[in-house]
């Protein structure tokens, strides 16, 4: 096979990934948990064309330049080392959410490539070997990979890679995203991680994690939202304290994030179980139960500086399809 498209979900973390023990395989500072969201899709199709000079990549309907293209390349560049072949490729890549948000679209971006490029390349990888590799792309896309709710974990380049914690048929959490600013935030991720140990709350915060980790996993397999909820509103709001207090200090909430966070305490006050967290960007992802997702949705779309809401159930793991791109 020359040609192959796969599709990805990309992942909210409950428990997050800042802060890199090693930069160059991202390997993270803690391990970290999370849910692969089925209404949002990456789709990507890749191409061995043996008569290409130079890698061509779309990303939504624009050529990739700069340090989009580099870091696509780079990645090719090691699914080209596992093959072992130098042919070049055209790869076409579509989301249908909007990039650049906080919505962990490079997560389900390296799962897709991934997955799309070894198959193209004739490699046929395991689940491990996939989310390890996907992992060298973009960290947290090592979590796109296997299905459901998943676990990362682990030190060295071999063994750090995720694994499912329960399947999507487990539990039906429902994540409903408060859409408060569309534009490409200032400062990526990878730049981010960089910044985290400038913090004097990084340490802290790592510290923390170890005990809110074992509380998630084990409330992921008791279906207990109330449990795992206050750990996951903890840690988002510990890694944007450290983002805060990192040098530079990063600032991603608006005005309309903190009214999203508030309002959501209240409802919960006044009985509604939903629980909030954020990636690195100023939406507010809200995670309830599927019978009070519509009643989520409802309200989150009445208050002022909400711009869209997207409602997403827990996701597959990545996997090829039959169509492509081009
Ligand atoms: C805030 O996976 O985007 O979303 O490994 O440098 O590509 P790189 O970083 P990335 O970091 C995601 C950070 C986060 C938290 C999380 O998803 O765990």
């Amino acid at each position: 096979m020359s040609k192959a498209t796969a599709v990805a979900n990309p992942n909210i973390a409950f428990i997050k990934y800042w802060g890199k023990i090693d930069d160059a395989l991202n390997l993270p500072a803690n391990p970290s948990v999370s849910m692969n969201l089925a209404a949002l899709t990456t789709v990507t199709t890749v191409e061995f064309q043996p008569g290409l000079r130079v890698d061509t990549v779309m990303i939504d309907g624009q050529p990739a330049a700069g340090e989009a293209f580099d870091r696509v390349v780079a990645h090719l560049d090691r699914v080209r080392s596992l093959a072992g072949t130098a042919a070049r490729v055209c790869v076409f890549s579509r989301n249908d959410f909007p990039a650049g948000t906080g919505l962990a679209s490079s997560s389900s971006a390296f799962a897709a490539l991934s997955l799309a490029a070894t198959r193209a390349a004739g490699l046929d990888l395991d689940e491990q070997a996939l989310s390890r590799l996907s992992r060298l792309g973009s960290g947290s896309a090592c979590r796109s990979v296997p299905s459901g709710f998943c676990l990362w974990q682990g030190e060295s380049d071999e063994n750090s890679f995720a694994q499912q914690v329960v399947g999507r048929g487990h539990w039906d959490l429902v994540d409903v995203v408060a859409i408060v600013a569309r534009q490409h935030k200032a400062v990526g991720s990878q730049q981010g991680h960089g910044l985290a140990s400038t913090s004097p709350l990084h340490q802290a915060r790592l510290a923390a994690v170890a005990g809110w980790l074992e509380v998630v996993l084990q409330g992921i397999r008791d279906r207990d939202l109330e449990t795992i909820g206050p750990c996951i509103e903890a840690d988002a709001l510990a890694m944007h304290g450290v983002m805060m207090t990192s040098q530079p200090s990063l600032l991603y909430w608006r005005p309309a994030t903190v009214s999203v966070l508030q309002e959501v305490r209240s409802w919960r006050e006044a009985g509604l179980g939903v629980y909030f967290t954020l990636d690195a960007g100023p939406n507010v992802h809200c995670l309830c139960r599927r019978a009070d997702a519509s009643e989520v949705e409802q309200r989150l779309r009445n208050l002022s500086g909400v711009e869209d809401v997207l409602v997403s159930g827990v996701g597959a793991g990545v996997r090829l399809v039959a169509y492509h791109l081009f």
